[in-house]
């Protein structure tokens, strides 16, 4: 008996939460596709959990159960990866997820002024979503987008250089259906759902819109241009001090 079964026979007398058949038939047309790009079924885990969350927005148990049965691996084990993982959310949240980030640059720059100005301004705290299900908030780590600080994120899509009265207006056009531009990428926002779809590996295509890098990611480069800087030729390196082979062989 494998694991899995061993799993199924212990809580034999819990219900199995499963999607609707019609659902199921569905998503295992796409999941077969997914686990088709990876030699081994199991790496094929994370884009499936972005999968079952493009269904109905968050990580369900009926969720986690989809994606144990199509790689034969134990729901204990997708447990234990859709809650490492904080792209995945475990409960239902809004259309837009909001996310402040408040990692230390940002913080220092106006990211934990942000996020306060949009608790007292939505209602809600952290990872809490607004009571017409537009807009869930959250704290985010670093984006690595430091250069643009104080970041926020919408559906991991960018706005730079926010402040707390341009973070107010952006929920409230989301919360409206106004048409809302990140500061770099494609044009327009798409839902969490459907975001989650594109992170499951099916494209929509937008992927090289609009501004990608812009002037501060390039500051660098540019200077290293006007001053003709060049990384050192690898063959042409200083000789390494004999004791720092020695303690790189310990
Ligand atoms: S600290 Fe906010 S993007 Fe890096």
């Amino acid at each position: 008996m494998s694991e899995h079964d061993g799993t199924e026979t212990t809580k034999a007398a819990e219900p199995r939460e499963a999607f609707p058949a019609e659902v199921t038939a569905r998503l295992e047309r796409d999941a077969k596709e997914i686990i088709g790009r990876y030699p081994r079924p199991r790496s094929a885990l994370l884009p499936l959990l972005h999968l079952v969350q493009s269904e109905e927005g968050h990580v369900s148990k009926a969720g986690m159960r989809f994606c144990a049965d199509q790689l034969d691996i134990t729901l204990a084990e997708v447990n234990a990866v859709a809650t490492f993982y904080t792209m995945y959310r475990r409960r239902p949240g809004g259309d837009y997820q909001v996310g402040v980030c408040t990692n230390t640059l940002c913080a220092v720059m106006g990211g934990d002024e942000i996020f306060e100005t949009l608790k007292e301004h939505l209602g809600v705290g952290n990872s809490e979503t607004t009571e017409d299900g537009k807009v869930t908030l959250e704290h985010v780590e670093c984006n690595a987008a430091c250069d643009f600080a104080p970041v926020v994120m919408v559906n991991w899509e960018f706005f730079d250089n926010q402040t707390p009265e341009k973070a107010k207006q952006l929920v409230d056009d989301l919360r409206l259906g106004k048409d809302v531009a990140p500061t770099r990428g494609p044009s327009s926002l798409c839902t969490w759902k459907q975001n989650s779809r594109i992170l499951a590996g099916f494209e929509d295509g937008r992927a090289g819109e609009g501004v990608q890098a812009a002037a501060p990611s390039l500051a660098g480069l540019r200077l290293a241009r006007e001053r003709g800087w060049k990384a050192p030729d690898p063959g042409d390196l200083p000789a390494r001090p004999a004791e720092q082979d020695e303690e790189d062989a310990k």
